[in-house]
């Protein structure tokens, strides 16, 4: 597989080449089209002169002052009547001329061979050093006429220009390719710089840092590049976590059991211990139970694909049955629940929807002091149907508050009273209310109470519903 470097290369390399070729083609219709005439009638009135200087001024021998223009960097050839002919000056490339043409000249006519003459696409006429690309004149010496054609010799004249414009067509292609060659590994360089980060990505290292400091479109990607190498650590960081707290969270009530257990079945325990020990193993192995359930929800709401399904029911009955469900919980611990859950229906998931008040009202329950009071409510807003839980119990920190709907977060308070918790719970919570486009909001003072308002919007609320 080529490199892009290679492949970049070999493209300018190739552009620099066609334009060449283009601009010589683009030049050479240009001196078709428009320079030749005017370079034809200059070279014709410079053939006229060489006539008319002969013809006015000096009577002497023809060929010695045509070698002498010869001298001045003109290309001559002279055929006198008979067809006899004669070089001046350097001599032409080709020297072919069809012998109609010396005639006609021979007769008084003017040969406009650069005009005339049919050039290829490829040769630039303006160098064709050929017979045919002259000028020619008849030329009246010692009683004789002669043809003459002349064409100024170019390489005598500019040969140093045309050194020059070799030097300075060859520079131009040498530099473009070197500058090809630099430039194209500048370009790619940073390319070559992420594939590496990937690279480093894919084995798992995310502490790159890319010195791309450009502001261009690799710049950009460069830096998106970044950004997203950080949202993978951080997740790959919360995926750590989240097994460290997983395995922690199994371990402990494990731990306990295979402790209990033991005691019971090698050590002398009264019977009082081993229904105290067994009772403990009952609680632990129901709190490994919950936590699977628990792990197991969680799993299903992060997977985009789960459906929500929402029907009507009526929300007020919901709540209602939720605290038939937890009657012994807050009945053991003497809560008062006042009530205030007026008809209501919603268009929601059910299931889910169940899922956030048993959540609520158990950590309610938890985290409220015997002969505490909780307060249930659902009423309406502009836009939203809020349903609030209230209780007078320990109340959450402020230093947690932030906290609470992250996975396994436990407040300090929590942990130390009561260690049936895993700290999912409300993760879940705000899960759930995110997919039913709901919101929750929490207030809370410690030593006071905690209060959860979950927003419901309104349009999914009774559509339809007939009420019986
Ligand atoms: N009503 C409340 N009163 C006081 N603190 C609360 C209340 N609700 C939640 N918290 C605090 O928020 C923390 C997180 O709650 P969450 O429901 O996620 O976990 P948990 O109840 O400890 O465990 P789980 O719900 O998984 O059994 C709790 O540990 C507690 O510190
Ligand atoms: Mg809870």
């Amino acid at each position: 597989m080529k490199s892009l470097y290679v492949r970049l290369v070999v493209t300018f390399a190739a552009i620099v080449f066609c334009s060449g070729v283009l601009g010589f083609l683009l030049a050479n219709w240009y001196y078709q089209q428009h320079l030749k005439t005017y370079n034809e009638q200059k070279i014709a009135a410079i053939g006229k002169e060489i006539v008319a200087l002969y013809e006015e001024h000096s009577d002497g021998d023809v060929h010695n002052y045509l070698k002498r223009i010869g001298n001045m960097n003109f290309q001559l050839y002279l055929f006198d009547e008979t067809g006899k002919a004669e070089a001046f000056g350097a001599p032409f490339r080709e020297q072919e001329i069809d012998h109609g043409i010396v005639e006609r000249v021979l007769h008084g006519e003017t040969y406009r061979g650069i005009a005339e003459e049919k050039h290829g696409l490829f040769v630039t006429g303006f160098f064709q050093n050929t017979l045919k690309n002259s000028i020619g004149l008849p030329l009246h010496a010692q009683g004789k006429t002669y043809a003459m054609f002349v064409r100024p010799n170019l390489e005598g004249q500019f040969g140093e220009v045309h050194i020059l414009f070799a030097v300075l067509l060859i520079a131009a292609f040498f530099l473009s390719i070197l500058f090809i060659l630099v430039f194209t590994r500048y370009l790619v360089k940073p390319l070559k710089t992420l594939t590496k980060a990937t690279k480093k990505i894919a084995e798992g290292d995310y502490s790159l840092r890319l010195d791309i400091s450009r502001k261009d479109e690799i710049g950009t990607l460069a830096s998106h590049f970044e950004q997203m190498t950080k949202a993978l650590k951080q997740l790959e960081e919360m995926r750590q976590e989240f097994v460290s707290n997983v395995s922690h969270e199994i371990q402990s009530p494990l731990t306990s059991i295979q402790g209990f257990t033991q005691a019971i079945r090698t050590g002398e325990v009264t019977e009082e211990q081993r229904q105290a020990y067994l009772a403990i193993i009952e609680e632990e192995s129901r709190r490994l139970s919950s936590l699977s359930k628990q792990l197991l929800t969680l799993a299903s709401l992060e997977k985009e694909t789960e459906l929500f399904e929402p029907t009507r029911y009526r929300l007020d009955e919901q709540i209602r049955q939720v605290l038939l469900l937890l009657e012994r919980q807050w009945s053991e611990k003497r809560l008062n629940i006042e009530l205030s859950l007026p008809e209501t229906a919603v268009m929601a998931d059910e299931q889910l929807l169940n899922q956030v008040w048993i959540n609520l009202l158990t950590n309610s329950i938890k985290f409220t002091e015997p002969g505490g009071t909780i307060f249930i409510s659902i009423h309406t807003e502009k836009e939203h149907m809020a349903v609030v839980v209230k209780d007078t119990g320990i109340g959450i920190a402020g230093s947690d508050l932030p906290y609470i709907f992250d996975r396994f977060y436990k407040g300090d308070k929590a942990r130390t009273r009561n260690r049936s918790g895993s700290g999912l719970g409300l993760a879940i919570t705000k899960k759930i209310v995110q997919k039913s486009g709901a919101a929750i909001e929490v207030e809370s003072q410690a030593g006071v109470g905690t209060t959860f308002t979950v927003r419901l919007p309104l349009e999914v609320r009774s559509k339809g519903y007939d009420g019986k």
